[in-house]
Protein backbone atom coordinates (compact mmCIF):
# COMPACT_ATOMS: atom_id res chain seq x y z
CA UNK A 1 0.00 0.00 0.00
CA UNK A 2 0.90 3.74 -0.64
CA UNK A 3 2.01 5.27 2.67
CA UNK A 4 0.96 8.98 2.74
CA UNK A 5 3.20 11.97 4.31
CA UNK A 6 1.72 15.39 4.95
CA UNK A 7 4.54 17.73 5.35
CA UNK A 8 3.47 21.42 6.33
CA UNK A 9 5.05 24.56 4.66
CA UNK A 10 6.14 22.35 1.52
CA UNK A 11 6.19 24.80 -1.25
CA UNK A 12 9.69 25.89 -0.38
CA UNK A 13 12.51 25.97 1.57
CA UNK A 14 13.05 22.19 3.62
CA UNK A 15 9.83 21.30 3.48
CA UNK A 16 9.44 21.34 -0.65
CA UNK A 17 13.03 19.40 -0.67
CA UNK A 18 11.23 16.41 1.77
CA UNK A 19 8.53 16.24 0.07
CA UNK A 20 10.41 15.78 -3.13
CA UNK A 21 12.49 13.39 -1.52
CA UNK A 22 9.66 11.27 0.10
CA UNK A 23 8.12 11.19 -3.57
CA UNK A 24 11.11 9.58 -4.82
CA UNK A 25 10.89 6.91 -2.55
CA UNK A 26 7.26 6.23 -3.28
CA UNK A 27 5.33 8.40 -0.98
CA UNK A 28 2.24 9.89 -1.53
CA UNK A 29 3.15 13.50 -0.18
CA UNK A 30 0.63 15.86 0.91
CA UNK A 31 1.42 19.84 0.34
CA UNK A 32 0.02 21.41 3.19
CA UNK A 33 0.38 25.15 2.24
CA UNK A 34 -1.12 28.20 2.77
CA UNK A 35 0.26 29.52 -0.59
CA UNK A 36 -1.72 28.39 -3.66
CA UNK A 37 0.46 29.14 -6.64
CA UNK A 38 3.63 28.10 -5.21
CA UNK A 39 2.41 24.84 -4.06
CA UNK A 40 0.95 24.50 -7.36
CA UNK A 41 4.31 24.43 -8.87
CA UNK A 42 5.32 21.81 -6.30
CA UNK A 43 3.02 19.66 -6.91
CA UNK A 44 3.72 20.08 -10.81
CA UNK A 45 7.48 19.64 -9.76
CA UNK A 46 6.52 16.10 -8.06
CA UNK A 47 4.34 14.91 -10.55
CA UNK A 48 6.78 15.71 -13.48
CA UNK A 49 9.31 13.82 -11.67
CA UNK A 50 6.85 10.98 -11.40
CA UNK A 51 6.21 11.06 -8.01
CA UNK A 52 2.49 11.53 -6.21
CA UNK A 53 1.61 14.66 -4.80
CA UNK A 54 -1.66 16.72 -3.76
CA UNK A 55 -2.10 20.34 -2.77
CA UNK A 56 -3.78 20.87 0.80
CA UNK A 57 -4.76 24.33 2.16
CA UNK A 58 -3.16 24.75 5.59
CA UNK A 59 -1.77 27.42 7.49
CA UNK A 60 -0.99 26.28 10.60
CA UNK A 61 -1.75 29.64 12.76
CA UNK A 62 -4.86 29.30 12.10
CA UNK A 63 -7.34 26.94 14.54
CA UNK A 64 -10.10 27.31 11.70
CA UNK A 65 -7.77 26.37 8.59
CA UNK A 66 -6.59 23.54 10.74
CA UNK A 67 -10.20 22.39 11.00
CA UNK A 68 -10.93 23.17 7.48
CA UNK A 69 -7.63 20.67 6.22
CA UNK A 70 -8.02 17.77 8.68
CA UNK A 71 -11.46 17.56 7.08
CA UNK A 72 -10.93 17.97 3.39
CA UNK A 73 -7.91 15.29 4.41
CA UNK A 74 -10.55 12.57 4.21
CA UNK A 75 -10.85 13.16 0.48
CA UNK A 76 -7.22 12.40 -0.05
CA UNK A 77 -6.54 9.16 2.34
CA UNK A 78 -8.29 7.89 5.28
CA UNK A 79 -4.93 7.28 6.69
CA UNK A 80 -1.74 9.36 7.56
CA UNK A 81 2.00 7.39 7.92
CA UNK A 82 3.66 10.59 8.21
CA UNK A 83 2.65 14.09 9.49
CA UNK A 84 5.94 16.47 9.35
CA UNK A 85 5.29 19.70 11.05
CA UNK A 86 8.53 21.62 8.82
CA UNK A 87 6.46 25.10 8.73
CA UNK A 88 8.03 27.96 10.67
CA UNK A 89 8.86 31.36 10.88
CA UNK A 90 12.01 33.48 12.30
CA UNK A 91 10.72 37.10 12.96
CA UNK A 92 13.13 38.13 15.61
CA UNK A 93 15.22 41.05 14.58
CA UNK A 94 17.69 43.25 16.39
CA UNK A 95 15.69 42.31 19.75
CA UNK A 96 16.61 39.85 22.46
CA UNK A 97 15.68 37.78 25.66
CA UNK A 98 15.98 41.70 27.62
CA UNK A 99 13.62 43.25 24.96
CA UNK A 100 11.70 41.25 23.01
CA UNK A 101 7.78 42.29 22.92
CA UNK A 102 5.06 39.91 24.18
CA UNK A 103 3.33 40.28 20.39
CA UNK A 104 6.40 38.93 18.63
CA UNK A 105 6.60 36.23 21.06
CA UNK A 106 3.10 35.30 20.98
CA UNK A 107 3.12 35.57 17.03
CA UNK A 108 6.22 33.25 16.41
CA UNK A 109 4.58 30.78 19.28
CA UNK A 110 1.51 30.38 17.23
CA UNK A 111 3.44 28.82 14.18
CA UNK A 112 6.13 27.58 15.89
CA UNK A 113 4.58 25.54 18.66
CA UNK A 114 0.85 25.86 18.93
CA UNK A 115 0.35 24.93 15.19
CA UNK A 116 2.54 21.83 15.52
CA UNK A 117 0.54 20.70 18.22
CA UNK A 118 -2.89 21.66 16.26
CA UNK A 119 -2.15 20.04 13.66
CA UNK A 120 -0.86 16.86 15.50
CA UNK A 121 -4.19 16.72 17.27
CA UNK A 122 -6.11 17.32 14.48
CA UNK A 123 -4.62 14.63 11.97
CA UNK A 124 -5.00 11.90 15.17
CA UNK A 125 -7.92 9.95 13.75
CA UNK A 126 -5.90 9.43 10.73
CA UNK A 127 -2.35 9.11 12.04
CA UNK A 128 -4.22 6.12 14.37
CA UNK A 129 -5.76 4.86 11.57
CA UNK A 130 -2.25 3.81 9.81
CA UNK A 131 -1.07 1.54 12.70
CA UNK A 132 2.32 2.25 13.14
CA UNK A 133 3.09 6.32 12.05
CA UNK A 134 5.44 8.90 13.06
CA UNK A 135 5.40 12.21 13.34
CA UNK A 136 8.63 14.67 12.94
CA UNK A 137 8.55 18.07 14.27
CA UNK A 138 11.39 20.22 12.68
CA UNK A 139 12.97 22.18 15.28
CA UNK A 140 16.96 23.81 15.56
CA UNK A 141 19.15 23.83 17.66
CA UNK A 142 18.23 27.36 19.24
CA UNK A 143 15.79 25.20 20.78
CA UNK A 144 18.16 23.30 22.99
CA UNK A 145 18.96 24.14 26.24
CA UNK A 146 22.67 23.69 26.23
CA UNK A 147 22.58 26.09 23.62
CA UNK A 148 20.21 29.02 24.45
CA UNK A 149 22.01 32.68 24.38
CA UNK A 150 20.31 35.74 24.41
CA UNK A 151 19.75 36.30 20.76
CA UNK A 152 16.41 35.22 18.99
CA UNK A 153 14.57 35.14 21.86
CA UNK A 154 11.02 34.46 20.05
CA UNK A 155 12.26 31.68 17.67
CA UNK A 156 14.66 30.11 20.51
CA UNK A 157 11.67 29.81 22.77
CA UNK A 158 9.16 28.95 20.30
CA UNK A 159 11.30 25.55 19.14
CA UNK A 160 12.54 24.77 22.92
CA UNK A 161 8.52 24.59 23.27
CA UNK A 162 8.46 22.28 20.64
CA UNK A 163 10.85 20.47 21.53
CA UNK A 164 8.63 20.28 24.84
CA UNK A 165 5.59 19.08 22.45
CA UNK A 166 7.81 16.61 21.05
CA UNK A 167 8.49 14.43 24.45
CA UNK A 168 5.11 14.93 25.70
CA UNK A 169 3.34 13.79 22.66
CA UNK A 170 5.65 10.96 22.25
CA UNK A 171 4.70 9.46 25.96
CA UNK A 172 0.91 10.21 24.92
CA UNK A 173 0.64 8.38 21.74
CA UNK A 174 3.41 5.10 22.57
CA UNK A 175 0.72 2.87 23.19
CA UNK A 176 -1.21 3.92 19.97
CA UNK A 177 2.13 2.86 17.99
CA UNK A 178 3.05 6.68 16.95
CA UNK A 179 6.68 7.79 17.10
CA UNK A 180 7.27 11.19 17.67
CA UNK A 181 10.57 13.13 17.51
CA UNK A 182 12.68 16.20 17.03
CA UNK A 183 15.48 16.84 14.50
CA UNK A 184 17.26 19.99 13.71
CA UNK A 185 17.76 20.47 10.01
CA UNK A 186 21.51 22.00 10.59
CA UNK A 187 21.88 25.42 9.14
CA UNK A 188 20.88 25.79 5.69
CA UNK A 189 20.50 27.69 2.18
CA UNK A 190 16.90 28.91 2.23
CA UNK A 191 14.99 32.05 2.60
CA UNK A 192 15.37 31.72 6.44
CA UNK A 193 18.55 30.40 6.12
CA UNK A 194 20.09 32.55 4.01
CA UNK A 195 22.10 32.35 0.93
CA UNK A 196 25.48 31.99 3.76
CA UNK A 197 24.39 28.99 4.85
CA UNK A 198 26.65 26.13 5.15
CA UNK A 199 23.89 23.35 4.14
CA UNK A 200 22.32 22.40 0.69
CA UNK A 201 18.16 21.68 0.98
CA UNK A 202 19.43 18.23 0.58
CA UNK A 203 21.39 17.75 3.38
CA UNK A 204 18.64 19.99 6.02
CA UNK A 205 16.47 17.84 4.89
CA UNK A 206 18.15 14.51 4.82
CA UNK A 207 17.32 13.57 8.65
CA UNK A 208 13.77 14.21 8.18
CA UNK A 209 13.89 11.89 5.72
CA UNK A 210 15.53 9.33 7.49
CA UNK A 211 12.79 9.31 10.08
CA UNK A 212 10.08 8.83 8.02
CA UNK A 213 11.32 6.18 5.71
CA UNK A 214 14.09 4.34 7.29
CA UNK A 215 14.89 4.90 11.14
CA UNK A 216 13.99 2.00 14.01
CA UNK A 217 10.24 2.55 14.93
CA UNK A 218 10.76 2.18 18.33
CA UNK A 219 12.95 5.19 18.44
CA UNK A 220 10.68 7.96 20.05
CA UNK A 221 10.63 11.23 22.05
CA UNK A 222 14.29 11.86 20.78
CA UNK A 223 15.79 14.87 18.75
CA UNK A 224 18.39 14.10 15.90
CA UNK A 225 20.58 16.18 13.72
CA UNK A 226 22.86 14.25 10.94
CA UNK A 227 20.95 11.03 11.87
CA UNK A 228 22.05 11.30 15.64
CA UNK A 229 20.31 11.38 18.74
CA UNK A 230 21.58 15.04 20.13
CA UNK A 231 20.45 16.31 23.72
CA UNK A 232 17.64 18.41 24.29
N1 LIG B 1 17.01 27.27 7.30
C1 LIG B 1 17.64 26.98 8.42
O1 LIG B 1 18.85 27.25 8.56
C2 LIG B 1 16.91 26.27 9.55
C3 LIG B 1 17.66 25.89 10.67
C4 LIG B 1 17.02 25.21 11.71
C5 LIG B 1 15.67 24.95 11.63
N2 LIG B 1 14.96 25.35 10.54
C6 LIG B 1 13.52 25.04 10.50
O2 LIG B 1 13.20 24.36 9.31
C7 LIG B 1 11.83 24.62 8.94
C8 LIG B 1 11.78 25.07 7.49
O3 LIG B 1 12.59 26.24 7.38
P1 LIG B 1 13.10 26.81 5.97
O4 LIG B 1 14.54 27.16 6.16
O5 LIG B 1 12.69 25.94 4.87
O6 LIG B 1 12.28 28.20 5.97
P2 LIG B 1 11.62 29.01 4.77
O7 LIG B 1 12.39 28.83 3.53
O8 LIG B 1 11.43 30.39 5.32
O9 LIG B 1 10.21 28.29 4.60
C9 LIG B 1 9.29 28.35 5.65
C10 LIG B 1 8.07 27.56 5.25
O10 LIG B 1 7.13 27.61 6.33
C11 LIG B 1 5.89 28.04 5.78
N3 LIG B 1 5.05 28.72 6.76
C12 LIG B 1 5.36 29.76 7.58
N4 LIG B 1 4.29 30.10 8.31
C13 LIG B 1 3.28 29.26 7.94
C14 LIG B 1 1.92 29.12 8.33
N5 LIG B 1 1.37 29.90 9.26
N6 LIG B 1 1.19 28.14 7.77
C15 LIG B 1 1.72 27.33 6.83
N7 LIG B 1 2.99 27.42 6.39
C16 LIG B 1 3.76 28.39 6.95
C17 LIG B 1 6.25 28.97 4.64
O11 LIG B 1 5.13 29.17 3.81
P3 LIG B 1 4.86 30.57 3.01
O12 LIG B 1 5.56 30.43 1.69
O13 LIG B 1 3.37 30.63 2.88
O14 LIG B 1 5.43 31.68 3.84
C18 LIG B 1 7.37 28.16 4.01
O15 LIG B 1 6.85 27.11 3.24
C19 LIG B 1 11.34 25.69 9.93
O16 LIG B 1 10.58 25.09 10.96
C20 LIG B 1 12.62 26.26 10.50
O17 LIG B 1 12.44 26.81 11.79
C21 LIG B 1 15.54 26.00 9.50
Amino acid sequence: MTRTALITGANRGIGLEIASQLARRGFHVVIAARDEASSGQAVTQIRASGGRATFLSLDVSDSHSIREAASEFGSISDRLDVLINNAGIYTDKEVTIATVPRELLVRTFQTNSFGPLEVTQAFLPYLRRAGTSRIINVSSGYGQLDRMSSDAPSYSLSKLTLNGVTIMLADALRADGIAVNSMCPGWVRTDMGGPGATRSVEEGADTAVWLADEAPHDMTGTMYRDRLEIPW
